[in-house]
C-alpha cells in the first residue's frame, strides 16, 4: 500500500504542472458517459496509467474516461478505480478540481473497497488518504506532502450542498433541503464534487448530496470513480454515506460506469436524509 500511496503523490505533483501548462482546450473526442474530453483529462488519465504501471502490487486499473478495465499485473494484489481530473470544466473558471482514487481487492466493489485518496488542486494542493481506518489530510509543501491532521467530523455541521438540476428533484428532497434552510443551514455548491466534499470534511461536516432526480434516477454520480472512495473517506472520518436509506458501500456494483445516488454527511445531516428518504 506504501508504494501506491507515494504513486498517488508523484501523480498529484505532475497533474498539477499540467493545469499549470493552461491548456483547457477541448479534444475531438468523448468518454464512456458521452463528456467531452479536455486535454488535461487526457493528460491526466495518461500520467496516471503510466505510474501505476509499473507497481507491481496493481493488478488492474480503470479510468473514468475510459470503458475497459486493464490488467497490470495479473499477479498483482490491487484494483484501482480512479477519476483523474473531476469538474475538469471548471478549470477555465478556475475553480478547484479534483483527482480521486479507490483502491480495491479482489473485485471493484464498495463492500472490497480497502483504501482511497483524493487531491485538490486549488490555491494549495491538499491529499486526502483513508487506509479503511484514519482518513489524512495532508497538504503540498515545497514539493512535499506534508501531514496536518486527521479529519474528525462534528456531530453536525453547518453546509449544505445539493447537486443535479433543482427542477427535477422529487418533492421529498426539495423539502428535505428546504427544512435543512429553514434550521439554518447555509448553501456551499461550486459544481465540483471534490471540493464540495472537502469543505465539509474539512470544516467538520454539512450534507453533499448528488440525489436520484425525475432525469437521473439513479444520480450522476459514478460508483468505483466517485461514490465510494468518498464514502470509505466520511465514514472512517465519523460520518456516513448513503443512498438515501442504505450504506452505499453496500450498494451493487453490474457496470464499472454504474451511478448511484449518494448523500454524505456528519450522523445529524444524515437522520435529515433518512427521514425524507423512509418509504
Ligand atoms: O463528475 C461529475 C461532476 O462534475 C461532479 O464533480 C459534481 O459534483 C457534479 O458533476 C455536478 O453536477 P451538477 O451540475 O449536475 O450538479
Ligand atoms: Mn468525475
Amino acid at each position: 500500500m506504501i508504494e501506491i500511496f507515494e504513486a498517488i503523490k508523484e501523480s498529484a505533483k505532475r497533474i498539477k504542472t499540467i493545469i499549470e501548462m493552461g491548456d483547457s482546450s477541448k479534444s475531438d473526442s468523448s468518454n464512456s458517459t458521452g463528456d467531452t474530453q479536455l486535454k488535461l483529462d487526457i493528460a491526466s488519465d495518461l500520467v496516471i496509467e503510466e505510474i501505476f504501471g509499473k507497481i507491481p502490487s496493481v493488478k488492474q486499473i480503470v479510468s473514468e474516461e475510459k470503458d475497459e478495465i486493464f490488467t497490470i499485473n495479473p499477479d498483482g494484489k490491487y484494483l484501482i478505480a480512479y477519476d483523474p481530473l473531476d469538474g475538469s470544466s471548471l478549470v477555465d473558471v478556475n475553480l478547484s478540481v479534483g483527482t480521486i482514487y479507490g483502491i480495491y481487492e479482489n473485485d471493484f466493489t464498495g463492500s472490497n473497497l480497502k483504501a482511497s485518496a483524493y487531491i485538490v488542486y486549488g490555491p494549495n494542493v491538499d491529499l486526502v488518504f483513508c487506509d479503511g481506518k484514519v482518513s489524512k489530510l495532508y497538504r503540498l509543501r515545497n514539493n512535499h506532502f506534508v501531514f496536518l491532521k486527521d479529519i474528525k467530523l462534528n456531530p453536525s455541521g453547518k453546509f449544505v450542498a445539493t447537486g443535479s438540476t433543482q427542477q427535477c428533484w422529487y418533492p421529498h428532497h426539495k423539502k428535505m433541503v428546504d427544512d435543512m434552510f429553514e434550521s439554518g443551514y447555509k448553501l456551499r455548491y461550486s459544481g465540483g464534487m471534490v471540493p464540495d466534499l472537502h469543505q465539509i470534511l474539512v470544516k467538520g461536516g454539512g450534507l453533499f448530496s448528488y440525489p436520484g432526480a425525475s432525469d437521473k434516477p439513479k444520480g450522476k454520480l459514478r460508483q468505483l470513480f466517485e461514490v465510494f472512495p468518498f464514502a470509505l473517506i466520511f465514514e472512517c472520518a465519523g460520518g456516513g454515506a448513503i443512498d438515501g436509506q442504505n450504506r452505499v458501500l453496500e450498494a451493487k456494483t453490474l457496470h464499472i460506469h454504474d451511478t448511484s445516488p449518494c448523500f454524505f454527511g456528519s450522523v445529524s445531516e444524515l437522520v435529515y436524509v433518512t427521514s425524507a428518504y423512509n418509504g
